[in-house]
């Protein structure tokens, strides 16, 4: 396919500014010595490190993302991070409705899907995580649910160029557990079908797998069909230990 993998660190709650910019400065450095990475690189780092982790990756082919922006552009919501802020501040990327936000924050799709249109509005590419939690998968719901949040969470006006999908099993999260590489392509195709549905150039969508993913298991990962890189939490805190993922693409 001619969808160019996409290798994005979500660094959550972790991240104060001495220790994350030097590991930053590191993967810069990696990227820099590697001669044309095929893959873009994304690290999203908490909001309060944007700016300066921005300011690290200058002129380098690491980019910024967010973890969350709100579905307004600007006003009283005491605590809340606008998308055309995380821009202003650097990022280029955010990350909407990750399971750790529907669950903690209780976004719906109907809020996901309002917060990816007004990271889109704030010129951010969005990237909507989508995933079952381990009671729906044992109710042979999987697939069902990844239909649901799909159609209900894609923003009005995506494409491939503003939107990303994540695919992230909720049960694979933080767990050191993963699915079956042929589980993963059985979703990662069906997200593609209902893609096919709701966006004219959905064949350019790069769709992502997340939960789990380090060194050891990359390759086979990002080598199931329809998977066009990865989510990575925990292996991308510590630049050592998320090039290697990088370097399988
Ligand atoms: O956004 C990243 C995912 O939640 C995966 O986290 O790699 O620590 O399992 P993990």
């Amino acid at each position: 396919n001619q969808r160019r993998p996409l290798i994005a660190g979500n660094w959550k709650m972790n991240g104060l500014a001495t220790a994350a910019t030097s590991e930053l400065k590191e993967l810069v450095a990696l990227a820099k010595d590697h001669t044309a990475p095929k893959c873009d690189i994304l690290i999203c780092p908490p909001a309060t490190l944007v700016r300066e982790m921005a300011s690290a990756a200058e002129n380098s082919s690491v980019q910024i993302g967010g973890q969350d922006c709100h579905a307004n552009d600007s006003g009283a919501h005491t605590g809340d991070i606008a998308a055309e802020m995380l821009k202003d501040a650097g990022a280029n990327y955010c990350i909407v409705g990750h399971s750790e936000r529907r669950a903690d924050h209780g976004e719906s799709n109907a809020v996901v899907k309002a917060k990816a249109e007004a990271a889109h509005r704030g010129g951010l590419i969005a990237i909507v995580c989508v995933g079952e939690t381990l009671a729906e998968r044992e109710a042979d719901k999987t697939l069902d649910v990844i239909s649901d949040q799909v159609r209900n969470s894609l923003p009005n006006g995506a494409t491939a160029s503003n939107t990303v999908i994540a695919y992230e099993p909720v049960w694979a999260i933080g767990t050191g557990k993963t699915p079956t590489p042929l589980d993963v392509a059985t979703v990662h195709a069906h997200i593609r079908e209902e893609l096919a549905a709701l966006m004219s150039d959905s064949a350019q969508v790069r769709v992502l797998y997340g939960g789990s993913v380090k060194g050891s298991n990359a390759e086979e990962l990002m080598a199931v069909e329809n998977v066009d890189g990865a989510l990575v939490g925990g292996a991308s805190l510590k630049a050592a230990d998320f090039w290697p993922i990088v370097a399988t693409s």
